[in-house]
């Protein structure tokens, strides 16, 4: 038995979930990995599928056309896309653990109404926080809102917007007060048609096929029920999304680090150099068993941060530590992955290399390494000073 989880604490609906989303992944997005690389965009029918297979409001209630499922089914279908393409893990990561649940943690009813079967259904949904000139210090964002009557006027600029290309419902994090610095920021909710400017689509190393933009607001008027969770609460709102969205990151990187163990540990037990397969030479079994056991770690460590917060315990310490650790075994294992195939490893043909380049973005989004790790060390210093 290779790869799912060793841990047997999944339900049944959830080890359901993650047969079908393996078998979506494998049949339906594999063929289109590389052409989706290579021309750095999603097939938009990757993402129709994604909503077919109701992986597109996992959490979402089935009132609202969502799947209902656990906060670890939406992990766990993470984990199952990554193993074959990043991109599409993280569109469909953004999308739930960032979009969808900031509506059905701080919308009203009629929001909630409103949104979520939208986003549920067909709409794909962006977060725009970061801007150029605040990533790590996201609260020094410079975005600004004015109230005029009974709207919101947005301007200003987001820089590095997953799913923004292809996105219709936009949650942008603003500035309505200066005075009150980060106190004042703000969430709303806008769509496309509202007057979102797409400014530049970026060409990155890797998660190439998932859109990353700038975008631009120039007067973007947005109506005052369009506001979530009240003016001021924005930067709460942020923060305690991304705690749990770094879960999903940590998922991410453990699904890419399993995708491309299970790439290149076959392939050392069909290639013989020196009249026997590499796989058996005991330099070569040392490095996979090793890497087996960062895998391991990283899995115990997302699913543990998944249940604490599945189960109303402190997380946000627990899932920094998941999402630092993923990313660290994900860059090493792929890299390793890329040396165990050799030669073959370092050419497009396998896709391993590929697991490689979009294993750097772990280390990055969601908050950098660094920024994981001031995360812990500030609960080391309320616990230990
Ligand atoms: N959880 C809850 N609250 C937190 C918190 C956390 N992890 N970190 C800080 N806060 C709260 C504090 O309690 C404080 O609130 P009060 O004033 O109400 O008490 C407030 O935030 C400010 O605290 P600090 O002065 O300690 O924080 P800071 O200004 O130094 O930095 C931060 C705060 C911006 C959240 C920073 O720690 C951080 O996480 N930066 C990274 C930003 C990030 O993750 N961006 C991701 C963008 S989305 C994305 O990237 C998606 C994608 O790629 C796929
Ligand atoms: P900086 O903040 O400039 O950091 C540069 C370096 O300085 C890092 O190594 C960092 O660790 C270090 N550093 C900064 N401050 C400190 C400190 N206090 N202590 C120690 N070291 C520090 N944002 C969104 O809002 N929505 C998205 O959907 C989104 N998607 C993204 C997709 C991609 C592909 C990328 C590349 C980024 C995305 N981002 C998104 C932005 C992402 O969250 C930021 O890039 C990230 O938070 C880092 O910000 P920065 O790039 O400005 O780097």
């Amino acid at each position: 038995e290779r790869s799912p989880a060793s841990l047997d604490t999944f339900t049944e609906e959830e080890q359901l979930l993650r047969e079908s989303v393996r078998r979506f992944a494998v049949d339906v997005v594999g063929p289109k990995v590389r052409e989706m690389d290579e021309n750095e965009m999603m097939d938009p029918s990757v993402i129709k599928g994604l909503y077919e297979q109701g992986l597109m409001g996992i959490e979402t209630s089935a009132d609202h056309g969502g799947a209902e499922c656990s906060f670890t089914s939406a992990i766990i279908a993470i984990e199952e896309l990554a193993k074959v393409d990043p991109s599409v893990s993280v569109l469909c990561d953004v999308h739930n653990t960032l979009v969808n649940t900031v509506i059905r943690k701080y919308g009203n009813k009629e929001q909630q109404d409103k949104w979520l079967p939208l986003l549920a259904e067909s709409k794909l949904g962006s977060f725009c926080l970061s801007e150029p000139a605040s990533g790590s210090d996201a609260f020094a964002l410079q975005t600004r809102a004015k109230k005029e009557g009974s709207h919101w006027i947005l301007n200003g600029s987001k820089m590095w917007i997953t799913n923004s290309y292809e996105a219709e419902i936009f949650l942008i994090f603003a500035n309505a007060s200066l005075i009150k610095g980060y106190k004042g920021i703000t969430c709303f909710i806008a769509t496309k048609d509202m007057g979102v400017q797409i400014a530049k689509k970026e060409e990155k190393l890797g998660i190439r096929a998932s859109s990353t933009c700038t975008i631009n607001f120039d007067d973007l008027k947005i109506p005052e029920e369009n506001v979530l969770g009240g003016e001021g609460k924005g930067y709460k709102i942020a923060i305690e999304i991304l705690n749990e969205g770094r879960i999903g990151i940590a998922a991410q990187m453990l699904g890419l680090a399993q995708g491309a163990f299970d790439k290149a540990v076959p392939y050392t037990f069909e290639r013989k150099q020196f009249g026997q397969p590499i796989g058996t030479f005991q330099g070569m079994q040392f490095q996979m068993a090793q890497a087996a056991i960062d895998i391991e770690t990283a899995r115990l460590l997302t699913y543990n941060a998944a249940r604490r917060k599945e189960e109303g315990l402190p997380f946000t310490k627990e899932a920094a530590m998941a999402k630092y650790w993923s990313s660290v075994v994900a860059q090493r294992v792929s890299g390793q992955a890329i040396e165990w195939a050799g030669g073959v490893g370092f050419t497009r043909e396998t896709g391993i290399e590929k697991f490689w380049r979009d294993s750097k973005i772990g280390a990055i989004y969601e908050g950098t390494s660094n920024i994981q790790l001031q995360t812990i060390a500030k609960f080391l210093q309320k616990e230990y000073s």
